[in-house]
């Protein structure tokens, strides 16, 4: 005898504001510098000056006379830590060249001391102090430097899995009646989040409590544990909010179990607050790029023949590569496939993921490409991808659950105007100002990964969400309370969300555009276990049992079926018919074709990510087209970018405001990858010259002025149970390629190598 309730209100999907607005716009919000400690010791630290060779002596004295200096650590006197596996072959470290370990040194800017004093202030002036007898080997800087060789990538990680190859492409491209082949290249790129590498460490006789800001609480408790060697569970990662990240707080550094293990050695806590300049060395970055594409096509346009082959740096202690071309060799329908990556080794830091790690430099060159050949057969370049179109992949031939790239460039093109585009190179200008248009193919995998989740909902309608989510600027917050509310039909208001800890349930690391999939997945299936409770006081048994297997369980249950079936549920009457005030749930959720290991890794703090080609219902993408428009100046070749515009369609937007944001904020990163960004390199001392904010070029309004996000709907029920496809790393995808493209029509050249300064234009 359940009375009617009125029919909750859709959250997810809707424009909710942000949840974690107030609290960051009146400053209530704690990052993990922010967090207060008792008496701590303040950590600055001593850095290489030097690429490659070994220090020979240190001179301590002037530093040590300075009132309020505790301690300085050096390879000499450091603590002994344990070795963690490198993040990209199945462990935790961005970097397996472990600082402090010996005299040799690897990489400019290697951590190769510590300072511990009373006030900030204090350490930072005896870390200056200290003096470094070195001996100096050359270092080999960038693809160019003497002694470089590159290797296949195929052997050396585990996250790089094979060179994608179908057909014969010898044959293909030399039967194309088109044939276009060149070289792009792409720069060293820093991800420069606003806020910097710090980290807090507090002891609680053997608890161990890390303030961090992280994309991965989980990895890094469990990385961290393993190089102190205890027990994960003394261990705990808290950070309610991270100030930007993208990618760069995705693994553990070393930093932190050093910070750890000074922590624990002097019985205080120690806080390390990182300069912006020795976070381009002590983190990870995107390493530069080259790539040689063949295309071989048919005069109509038909793509016969494709070749990607890239060569990516990394450092010599690591082999990183991002591999791009099991996407760029998947995109288009074309019957002869190859493609070969590579990794040549340098004495650099080891790179590690940056927004878009594959897509970002390899699209660039796939796309650049096609708009090259769409200009040989005088053809439109959106045409050329219709006629190259595809709901198959050419490579295993495997389905996309969804793919809505050309309705994506139907609705870009026509509000951004393509129409009133001339075709001709040159054929545009505004008074001084040559105007071009270009476009290009946004892309990036659907992944997901396990996360488990507890939840609990009171009589009276709040709610409580925990999961170790991570809030790095995204919306993680706003739509993981947007999931709760929809599948217990509460207010969002009613529902509060701890995320960032990791002694909450485990979630991934909060990368690859997983979280919102991963996450939401997770709550939804342990809100229905919660219905499921309730439903069972107050609905007779057989249907208790067919509620059960309709939305619990069946990982791919589509959500909208599985809302459906449910009669009002005065939740009042239920909670009363229980007999309890509470309910609470803890579940596991593992999407489609996870490994068997699943749940142990997850706990482990070790990504288990599924999706994208390699997903168990086929291949599995997010889309988009960008458009825009760029003016040249005849006389003094500035470059504007008036207009930004791209059409993206990614299954169930949970939140068109937070993704609004987010692809905004890819397109503007896009652009100024295009235009700015490029992490200068000093071949002579393989050290990196522009390492602030004052030298390292972002974009700023002016340079923005109208960035347009168009969001398509489309619903994919194969993907996962809250039907998302992820898009915090497609917005920037196709931006590099569609500058580049619009500047050749705006002036006939076309640049290759980025970014694009006006010194390469000569118009
Ligand atoms: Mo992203 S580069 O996977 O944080």
């Amino acid at each position: 005898m359940t009375t009617a309730a009125p029919e909750p209100k859709a959250n997810m999907g809707q424009p909710i504001p942000r949840y974690d607005a107030v609290a960051k716009v009146t400053g209530k919000a704690q990052y993990a510098a922010d967090v207060p400690l008792a008496r701590p010791a303040y950590a600055y630290l001593i850095t290489s000056a030097i690429a490659k060779g070994r220090i020979e002596s240190f001179d301590l004295s002037e530093a040590e006379k300075l009132p309020g200096v505790i301690a300085i650590v050096t390879h000499e006197n450091a603590p002994e830590l344990k070795e963690a596996k490198f993040f990209s072959n199945g462990g935790y470290i961005s970097t397996t060249n472990q600082p402090l370990t010996s005299a040799e040194i690897a990489e400019e800017g290697q951590i190769i001391g510590v300072v511990l004093a009373e006030t900030y202030e204090a350490a930072r002036e005896a870390a200056h102090r200290v003096r470094v007898s070195y001996t100096q080997a050359t270092p080999t800087a960038s693809f160019d430097s003497p002694g470089t060789t590159a290797a296949r990538a195929k052997g050396q990680l585990a996250m790089f899995k094979d060179d994608p190859k179908v057909g014969d492409f010898a044959k293909g491209f030399a039967e194309a009646e088109a044939q276009l082949e060149a070289s792009y290249e792409t720069p060293t790129q820093h991800h420069n989040p606003m806020e910097l590498f710090a980290t807090s460490c507090v002891w609680q006789d053997d608890q161990l409590i890390i303030y961090e800001p992280s994309q991965y609480v989980h990895g890094l408790k469990n990385g961290v544990a393993t190089q102190l060697g205890i027990d994960a569970d003394k261990v705990r990662v808290v950070n309610s909010y991270v100030g930007g990240a993208f990618g760069s707080k995705g693994s553990m550094t070393p930093r932190t179990a050093i910070i750890a293990s000074l922590a624990r050695d002097l019985r205080r806590p120690v806080k390390l607050v990182a300069t912006r300049e020795q976070g381009f060395n002590i983190g990870t970055y995107r390493a530069e790029t080259r790539h040689k594409i063949q295309i071989g096509a048919r005069r109509d346009g038909k793509l016969t023949a494709l070749r990607h082959e890239a060569v990516e740096l990394s450092s010599r202690a690591d082999a990183y590569a991002v591999g791009g071309a099991k996407t760029t060799t998947r995109l288009y329908d074309r019957p002869n496939v190859d493609s070969l990556v590579s990794i040549i080794r340098a004495d650099r830091n080891t790179p590690g993921f940056m927004r878009s790690p594959p897509e970002v430099p390899y699209m660039f060159a796939l796309e650049s490409a096609l708009d090259e050949v769409a200009y040989r057969l005088l053809m439109d370049p959106i045409e050329l991808r219709r006629v190259n179109d595809t709901m198959k992949e050419p490579i295993g031939g495997k389905p996309y659950t969804s793919r809505s790239l050309m309705a994506c460039y139907d609705e870009g093109a026509k509000a951004f105007g393509w129409q009133n585009r001339t075709p001709e190179p040159k054929s545009m200008s505004d008074g001084d100002w040559l105007v071009g248009y270009g476009c290009a193919t946004a892309c990036y995998p659907t992944q997901m990964a396990p996360a488990a989740a507890r939840v609990r909902l009171q009589r009276d309608g709040r709610t409580r969400v925990e999961i170790a989510g991570h809030e790095i600027g995204t919306g993680a917050y706003t739509v993981i309370a947007q999931a709760a509310a929809e599948r217990l039909g509460v207010p969002v208001e009613q529902v509060s969300v701890f995320i960032g800890d990791s002694d909450l349930p485990p979630a991934p690391v909060a990368g690859g555009s997983n979280s919102t999939a991963s996450t939401c997945s997770a709550v939804m299936m342990v809100c229905d276990q919660i219905r499921q409770q309730l439903f069972r006081s107050v609905m007779p048994r057989e249907s208790v049992l067919d509620k059960a297997k309709e939305t619990v369980g069946v990982g791919k249950t589509p959500v909208t079926e599985a809302a459906k079936g449910d009669q009002p549920l005065d939740r009042e009457t239920a909670f009363d018919a229980l007999g309890v005030s509470v309910v609470e749930e803890y579940g596991e959720w593992k999407p489609d074709g996870a490994p068997i290991d699943s749940f142990r890794a997850m706990h482990n703090g070790q990504m288990r990510m599924v999706g994208g080609p390699e997903f168990k219902h086929g291949i599995a993408y997010a889309f988009g087209a960008e458009f825009v428009e760029v003016r040249v100046n005849r006389w003094t070749r500035e470059i504007r970018v008036p207009r930004l515009l791209g059409a993206f369609a990614a299954g169930r937007i949970m939140n068109p405001l937070t993704a609004r944001s987010q692809l905004m904020g890819g397109l503007t990163w896009g652009m100024s990858s295009a235009l700015h960004e490029a992490t200068e390199i000093d071949e002579r001392y393989a050290r990196y010259v522009n390492d602030n904010l004052a030298d390292y070029l972002v974009p700023v309004n002016a340079d923005a002025p109208s960035v347009e996000v168009i969001l398509l709907s489309e619903q994919d029920d194969q993907i996962n149970p809250a039907g998302v496809k992820g898009l915090g790393e497609l917005g920037n995808v196709g931006t590099n390629a569609a500058v580049c493209n619009a500047l050749f029509h705006a002036t006939g050249q076309r640049i290759r190598k980025l970014p694009v300064r006006l010194e390469k234009l000569e118009v």
